[in-house]
């Protein structure tokens, strides 16, 4: 009988030692920690508000035609670069380059697409403010595409006639070759320059409509490709239901610890916040000049871009009324927070699409947490951030939480390649 009770007495204290140690092993985490969480969640990222200035954004057949452009090498000066070059939907629509290369080197590393459609901004120093204009870039820049808006033209007319008048309307005819010559565009090119300013400007606006519509169907289709929910939504999710075992089950303690530095001590939502983990303004951090390129002075210039970019919102070719374009009007466009500031992106697949940082610098996540833990003053003299002081364990613990931002694309299978018909 007594040895029963002392038997029983044990089990029943190895029970409340077993429980206490599990309830100390779950972090708790505090009210206000609770919102900010909800806040990096996937489910609070709001439905994709519209773009006024693309009529065709959400138009499913423009679509189509934006994923068949996106693909399409003809588009290019050599018949082999396409959006998809620098923007593989096996890498996270990034390259895994340091600097992509098309045509040339670009002085520039890849982003991703997923998501960009949430973000005012477009490119590391955002000089454009839609993802239309944004696409017609690459096309006319001479180290990506090396093409014209004539030759775009051309091809438009060759082989998408009919999904392009069934979207945009009736197209020029352009087999005049002393009025629509082969190649001719407002690029860094002298014949291919000469050639545009030969041409009449009712025939150079016929041109640049068809470009401009390309710009639409893309960003239609670039709208589609959205992030998918990782292990830490499903994390959050699992705390917001107060489900123990499913947070368990998605986050290991190391997991849990980063993303406790994350949103506390290392402060990275600072600039990292949001569903998409990145607040979409500018940001001095630092990050040294790549070797053998020139200071980049980012926003700096970026800005002073896309308030003169021939294809931004107060633009003749956008859709939107002046109304629509606050960002663009009350843009901050002057101030050393500008120089050398560039856009955090979003950390959403952070963990596969290495190379970091506008021009490759880091090669690994280990190398990014080094920088924030001790960072150096920028090119431009200055920088917005504090070393952090974190242990070598606490930059893994950040780490380990970085790689529970792995979910994916949510996007149908058929649009992350090349359609079939192309
Ligand atoms: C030669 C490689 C290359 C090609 C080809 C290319 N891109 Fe990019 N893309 C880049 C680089 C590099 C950046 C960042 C450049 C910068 O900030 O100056 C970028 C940035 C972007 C961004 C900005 C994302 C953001 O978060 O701001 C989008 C969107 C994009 N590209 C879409 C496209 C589309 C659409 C095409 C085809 C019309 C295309 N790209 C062709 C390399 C390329
Ligand atoms: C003051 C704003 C700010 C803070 C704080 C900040 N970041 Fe960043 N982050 C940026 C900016 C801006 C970039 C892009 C910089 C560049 O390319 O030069 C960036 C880039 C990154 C990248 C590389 C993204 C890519 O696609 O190449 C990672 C990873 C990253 N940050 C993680 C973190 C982590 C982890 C913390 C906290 C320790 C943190 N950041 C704190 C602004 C910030």
């Amino acid at each position: 009988m007594k040895l029963k009770s002392i038997l029983l007495l044990g089990i029943v204290l190895l029970a409340v030692v077993v429980s206490l140690w599990m309830i100390l092993q779950q972090p708790r985490w505090t009210e206000e920690e609770i919102i900010t969480l909800r806040n990096l969640w996937i489910g609070s990222l709001p439905a994709l508000p519209p773009d006024p200035s693309n009529v065709f954004a959400d138009d499913p057949q423009s679509a189509l035609l934006g994923q068949k452009l996106f693909f399409d090498t003809r588009f290019s000066s050599s018949n082999q670069v396409s959006c998809a070059t620098c923007h593989k939907p096996e890498l996270m629509f990034t390259d895994g380059l340091p600097l992509s290369i098309g045509v040339g080197t670009t002085d520039r590393k890849s982003m991703t697409i997923i998501g960009t459609a949430y973000s005012p901004w477009q490119f590391w120093d955002g000089r454009k403010d839609s993802q239309w204009a944004q696409a017609l870039a690459p096309l006319e820049s001479v180290v990506e595409h090396g093409g014209t808006r004539m030759q775009y033209a051309h091809l438009i007319a060759n082989h998408y006639q009919e999904e392009y008048e069934a979207i945009f309307g009736p197209l020029p005819d352009f087999s005049d070759p002393v009025r629509f010559p082969a190649i001719a565009g407002p690029v860094d090119d002298p014949d291919a320059q000469a050639a545009w300013e030969g041409m009449t400007s009712t025939d150079r606006d016929l041109v640049t409509q068809v470009f401009v519509n390309m710009g639409k169907a893309i960003a239609a289709y670039e709208r589609l490709i959205l992030p998918a929910p990782s292990r830490f939504d499903r994390y959050v999710e699992a705390l917001l239901k107060n489900d123990e075992q499913t947070m368990k089950s998605a986050m290991t303690s190391d997991e849990v610890a980063g993303l406790k530095l994350f949103i506390g001590r290392a402060d990275c939502i600072q600039c990292h916040n949001g569903p998409l983990l990145t607040n979409n303004d500018f940001h001095n951090t630092g990050v040294p000049t790549r070797a053998g390129l020139p200071l980049d002075n980012g926003r700096a210039m970026g800005v002073m871009k896309v308030l003169n970019d021939e294809f931004n919102c107060l633009s003749q070719w956008s859709d939107a009324e002046e109304m629509d374009c606050s960002e663009l009007r009350f843009v901050v466009s002057e101030g050393e927070q500008l120089e050398a500031a560039f856009k955090p992106s979003t950390l959403r697949n952070i963990a596969e699409t290495a190379p970091y940082m506008h021009a490759g610098q880091f090669a690994t996540l280990e190398e990014v947490l080094r920088h924030y833990n001790h960072p150096p003053l920028s090119p431009a003299g200055h920088n917005e951030l504090e070393p952090l002081g974190l242990t070598n364990r606490e930059m893994a613990q950040i780490i380990a939480f970085l790689n529970t931002l792995s979910g994916g694309v949510d996007a149908p299978p058929e649009l992350l390649k090349a359609p079939l018909n192309n």
